[in-house]
């Protein structure tokens, strides 16, 4: 087989790229370790910056988007019992649209299908050879099969196969807690997200439809989710979203899970022929709600200079990939950092870094200028800039 661009991995980065290749003319095959099903049931993270919204737009694939999606135009920062709302849009001019990362999938997969366009699932013993380029791997039906390729994208996520074949520098940060993300069904219990602090640890209150609402508890690292009952579950919600005039609407919880928070940033993002994007290049914790947003972010820088290359023969702009990522991905590393030590009890923290945390958590409700700040940088940083 070949093609132009071999894509390891089929969750946003890996389905975007594709997607926007082909929009530019140019060929490649998708190969993913998981089943159809498995990649469009997996609940990850539900928040699309207004860039990304564009984007998915413009590329024509953003019609279920635009009739599902939930555009929000502020969230809330529940301290203190009470709320304080950061008025995105009134600062900003754009809003963001609570959508599930697995909806975002499902879109770009039915979208690669219908252009019949080579996505191939449960592959396994993906080998790639970056200089050469070329991938071998084992397909569905068991027969070993060679791609042949002019460059070969990193897509397969944190603990993929490709970010190893970068000789990089890896800056990590791993945070002294977790999230026990759960879905239930029930309403939402407030039209907005709401981002907790308080004494007995972080809380987020959000939601996927008017159905069904998206819940985050601080736990620690070392946390079993066995040890969460749903009624504990509820209890400590409960608890840490009581605020004046509030009452949590509860209902069945339909999955449940702990995710461990970090931080990480592969430098350089490239090896020979190989270019890596989304989270096999980096990790945020999820308090910013970035990581699907960058994954979109580096595809459609990577998919420009793909393009450039290989439609003029133009390399500047595959030569400053990671430069222009990287400055991306640093903000919202920053951004990501930032809000989770405002918004979460670290293990050991003493009265006066509780103090610290509501002084800025204070500054940020009342001065605009920290609130635009905030916002800014909630709602996306621009691509074209
Ligand atoms: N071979 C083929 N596919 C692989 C391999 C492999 N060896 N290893 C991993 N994969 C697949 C995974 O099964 C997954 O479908 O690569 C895909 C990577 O997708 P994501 O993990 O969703 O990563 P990415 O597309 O970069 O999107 C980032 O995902 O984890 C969230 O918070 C994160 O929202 C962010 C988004
Ligand atoms: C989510 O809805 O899953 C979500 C929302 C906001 C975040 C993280 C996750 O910061």
């Amino acid at each position: 087989m070949r093609t132009q661009v071999a894509i390891v991995g089929a969750g946003p980065a890996g389905l975007m790229l594709a997607h926007l290749l082909r929009l530019g003319g140019i060929d490649s095959v998708v190969l993913e370790r998981r089943s159809r099903d498995y990649v469009e049931r997996r609940v990850r993270a539900g928040v699309l910056e207004h860039p990304t919204v564009e984007l998915l737009r413009e590329a024509g694939v953003a019609d279920r988007l635009d009739r599902e999606g939930m555009p929000h135009h502020g969230i809330s920062l529940r301290f203190d019992g009470a709320d304080h709302r950061i008025a995105l849009s009134d600062l900003t001019g754009r809003s963001i649209t609570v959508y599930g990362q697995q909806e975002v999938v499902k879109d770009l997969i039915a979208a690669r299908v219908a252009a019949g366009e080579p996505l191939l699932f449960e592959v396994s013993d993906v080998m790639l050879d970056p200089a050469t380029p070329l991938v071998t791997f084992t397909d569905a039906g068991g027969t070993r099969q060679e791609l042949e390729c002019d460059f070969i994208a990193g897509c397969d996520g944190s603990h993929g196969v490709c970010a190893p074949h970068v000789k990089a520098t890896v800056h990590a940060h791993d945070y002294p807690f977790a999230w026990l993300g759960v879905l239930a069904q029930a309403p939402p219990s407030h039209s907005e997200l709401i981002y907790t602090h308080h004494e007995r640890g972080f809380a987020l209150h959000s939601m996927r439809t008017p159905e069904i609402t998206r819940l985050y508890l601080q736990v620690a690292p070392d946390e079993r989710i066995d040890d969460w009952s749903d009624d504990r579950i509820w209890d400590e919600l409960g608890r840490r979203l009581a605020a004046d005039g509030f009452t949590l609407a509860t209902g069945p919880i339909l999955e449940k899970g702990i995710t461990t928070m970090r931080s990480v940033v592969t430098e350089p993002m490239r090896q020979d022929h190989l270019f890596l994007a989304g989270d096999a290049a980096h990790i945020v914790p999820p308090t910013g709600a970035k990581g699907m947003n960058l994954a979109i972010a580096d595809v459609w820088v990577l998919a420009e200079a793909l393009g450039a290359y290989l439609r003029e023969g133009r390399s500047d702009l595959l030569d400053a990939y990671d430069e222009t990522c990287l400055r991306r991905v640093w903000r919202a590393e920053h951004f990501s950092w930032w809000m989770t030590s405002m918004l979460h009890q670290a293990p050991g923290a003493d009265d006066f870094q509780r103090k610290l945390q509501l002084a800025q958590l204070r500054y940020v409700a009342s001065s605009e200028a920290a609130a635009t700040s905030l916002a800014e940088n909630y709602v996306g940083l621009p691509l074209r800039r």
